[in-house]
């Protein structure tokens, strides 16, 4: 295990270190004594310090060191310019950032990638030499997805890579523990038995468990498929299976190393990467005997396609149900867009399964009859099939090829067929399917699936049809049935790279000057948050007591706002106006507590802010839920705002708000939340702030007599230190000092 493997062909320097894993791993087994998961076993041997970590199951944090960092450019934006305002010269990690998410799909790959680069100049500006400047790899736009550059280039089995997309987990295709966003304190195991066959694909066993699980199924936990059919797989297709993970709320899924695994890494120059993890093998999955929280088995031989939707990715029905369900639904039946591609299904396997049922209809003289559109996922996969003949068949069936990016999974689709509010169908191998998300049109049904049940739809353009049944009639008004997908998981000639697209960290970059205009309205240089000043925050105004479910988007809205998201003040004028006052029952209308005016949520607090006057929130349950946004957490910071106290949150919005150094408390008793009202003031006691102990706020009321209420916290010790030093990046940047 003490050899030197290189992480990637890309990057000097930083290496797998199954070394370490296994001295590291071994501590802790002897501490825990019992068969451990595979997703245990990454996360133990990536322990900062494994003698005295707390390993208590729900209850200790892990302190883990990552071996790896990747963002997309919408959300690399924010995190750039925080990590620039901690004033580190480089990463401490190998970390990338590909551009991917900010081109539209319009006319086809190299117009709408020529206008893309055109509008999004200052981001791509910024990013790129941010990335020069402080050693990190950069993707340029054009080079494709995240997640299949990810798979393509830097994932390896037993590897921890943190992502700031929720698709992160992808990478779990080929054994790394990934994770976009939130914790885990359970393991899900899924049992795969048998082998599939005919129509039936990897998207298959996800879009299952999805019907299994719900959205909500997997939340806080990591999903380990095992089993004997797990060796029936491609190492892309296991990447489908984990990617989707996130539909369920999974922090990540995984799948053990195996061969099919070893297979992958060859075929993309990485064989000694293989060969490595075969000598740590017995490392790479879970032990005999090891226990999951909860176990779900599937019988592949049994498994049958299927399409989930609409409107939820976990709407999940067999294809011998779907034309039944479809009619006794109304969903429109015709198929107005068919869609391969995306992080989820862009394999070379995905594209030559599509491209061989594009054929067996050809053969018979039709084509698709609804549009058809792909999105490679990387430079790589578009070279290669353009080299070995499938991209030429899907422009025969009547297919437009898009740029290697995320496209009209992200609603980066100018779509123009239908009208806003029209009721449609359009049927995709993406993920997401939520209202809106593809062409901002809350009326369009959106089906997910695998990409070989979207190309024999678009052909029939029809959801009543079944592939594994149903014929088609040819040119020749002759009956058919469109033959079941074949195609290679590699390429036989090997990938084809394309055109480079990658920029590597030059060697000099202390001369690199971060492109940031002082007069841009879309990027703006960040300054650390001040300290805390040691002393209780009295009298101070709630901005606005929010009632009832106040989500993310509630508190930093997404569409048109997402322009800003490298620029938080500009974005800051989005802060809470979705959420509901109990005062008035209203959105974005709070009373000013000094003028007494009614005024918006955000120039509320700026106001409060221009006069020195610190400011809290109340919020009802499970606040901050829904997408892990960072912004919903700077803001308030940016605001002025100290404190949110709500009756609970949503655990990855509660940590958000820590690390920016506000404090997100809970009420002890949950029903003092009734007890105050919009105009009280309030003291909280910031200095009584320790490890499992409530601190005391005192509510001071317009009429009548102050009291208590106490509050509850989930601090820990390092968590404090954020607090005290303003936010975790002061305190990063203070270590490191
Ligand atoms: Fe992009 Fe859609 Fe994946 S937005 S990263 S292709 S989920």
């Amino acid at each position: 295990l003490d050899r030197k493997v290189k992480q990637n062909n890309w990057e000097e320097g930083n290496f797998i270190n199954y070394k370490k894993m296994s001295e590291n791993l071994s501590v802790v087994r002897s501490r825990l004594n019992r068969p451990l998961t595979y997703a245990e076993k990454i996360l133990y041997s990536h322990l900062d310090n494994p003698h005295e970590q707390d390993i208590e199951r729900g209850v200790s944090y892990l302190r883990l060191r990552p071996d790896r960092v990747a963002c997309q450019d919408a959300t690399a934006q924010m995190a750039i310019l925080q990590f620039m305002s901690a004033g580190m010269p480089s990463v401490a990690n190998p970390t990338t950032v590909h551009c991917d998410h900010l081109i539209e799909a319009q006319i086809g790959g190299v117009k709408d990638l020529e206008r893309a680069v055109g509008i999004n100049k200052e981001v791509y500006d910024f990013l790129s030499s941010a990335c020069a400047k402080y050693n990190i790899g950069f993707w340029k736009p054009g080079s494709g997805i995240i997640h299949q550059i990810l798979l393509e280039n830097y994932a390896f089995p037993g590897g921890l890579l943190i992502g700031t997309d929720s698709h992160t987990p992808n990478a779990g295709g080929l054994g790394m523990c990934a994770i976009g966003v939130g914790g885990a304190d359970a393991v899900i195991g899924v049992k795969l038995t048998g082998q599939m066959s005919g129509w039936t694909s990897p998207k298959d066993i996800i879009l299952k468990v999805a019907g299994i699980l719900t959205v909500k199924g997997g939340t806080g936990a990591i999903v380990e498929y095992h089993g004997p059919g797990v060796d029936t797989l491609s190492a892309t297709g296991m990447g489908t299976i984990c990617n989707m993970g996130a539909e369920i709320g999974a922090t990540t899924s995984l799948f053990p190393f195996n061969d099919r695994m070893y297979d992958y890494l060859a075929a993309t120059k990485r064989k000694d990467i293989g060969d490595f993890s075969r000598t740590y093998a017995k490392e790479l999955r879970e032990d005999d005997g090891a226990e999951y929280d909860q176990l779900i088995e599937i019988n592949l031989s049994e498994l049958e396609p299927h399409i989930n939707g609409p409107f939820t990715p976990d709407l999940a029905t067999p294809i011998s149900k779907f034309a039944e369900a479809a009619k006794a639904n109304n969903w429109p039946d015709e198929v107005k867009a068919g869609l391969i591609g995306s992080c989820t299904n862009s394999s070379y396997e995905d594209m030559s399964r599509a491209a061989s049922i594009a054929q067996s209809a050809m053969k018979h003289g039709i084509k698709s009859k609804a549009p058809f559109f792909v999105t490679p996922g990387s430079e790589q996969i578009r070279a290669t099939i353009a080299r070995d003949g499938q991209l030429e068949t899907f422009e025969e069936f009547g297919g437009t090829v898009l740029a290697n990016a995320c496209g009209p999974c992200i609603g980066q689709w100018d779509r123009r067929d239908v009208k806003k509010g029209e009721a449609n169908s359009i049927i995709s191998s993406y993920n997401r399917n939520f209202t809106g998300r593809n062409d901002g049109n809350p009326a369009t049904h959106s089906f997910v699936t695998s990409p070989d049940l979207v190309v024999a739809m678009s052909i029939a353009g029809s959801l009543s049809f079944n592939p594994l049944t149903d014929k088609l009639k040819g040119k020749d008004g002759k009956e058919f049935l469109l033959e079941a997908p074949t195609g290679a998981g590699l390429p036989d000639r090997g990938y084809d790279p394309g055109n480079d697209t990658y920029q590597a960290p030059p060697q000099d970059r202390q001369s690199v000057q971060v492109a940031v205009a002082p007069t841009s309205d879309r990027l703006q240089v960040l300054s650390p948050f001040t300290a805390w000043d040691g002393k209780d925050a009295t009298d101070m105004p709630i901005l606005i007591k929010a009632q009832g479910k106040t989500t993310t988007d509630h508190i930093s809205m997404a569409g048109p706002w997402l322009k800003y998201r490298g620029h938080l003040d500009n974005i800051s004028n989005n802060m809470l106006i979705g959420a509901i006052n109990e005062a008035n029952g209203e959105a974005n209308k709070v009373k000013n507590s000094t003028t007494g005016e009614w005024d918006a949520v955000p120039a509320t607090a700026r106001d409060y802010k221009s006069k020195g006057i610190k400011w809290v929130v109340i919020g009802d349950w499970n606040y901050g839920e829904g997408s892990s946004r960072e912004h919903a957490a700077l803001e308030p910071r940016h605001l002025g705002g100290i404190a949110i106290i709500t009756r609970s949150f949503a655990r990855i919005h509660e940590t958000n708000l820590k690390k920016q150094g506000m404090l997100p408390l809970t009420f002890a008793e949950p029903a003092d939340y009734d007890k105050i009202k919009p105009d009280d003031k309030i003291d909280i006691k910031c200095t009584e702030l320790e490890v499992g102990k409530p601190i005391t706020m005192v509510v001071r009321p317009q009429d009548g007599k102050a009291f208590e209420v106490k509050l509850n916290h989930t601090f820990n010790a390092p968590q404090i230190e954020w607090f005290k030093n303003g936010s975790a990046l002061n305190t990063m940047a203070k270590s490191r000092a």
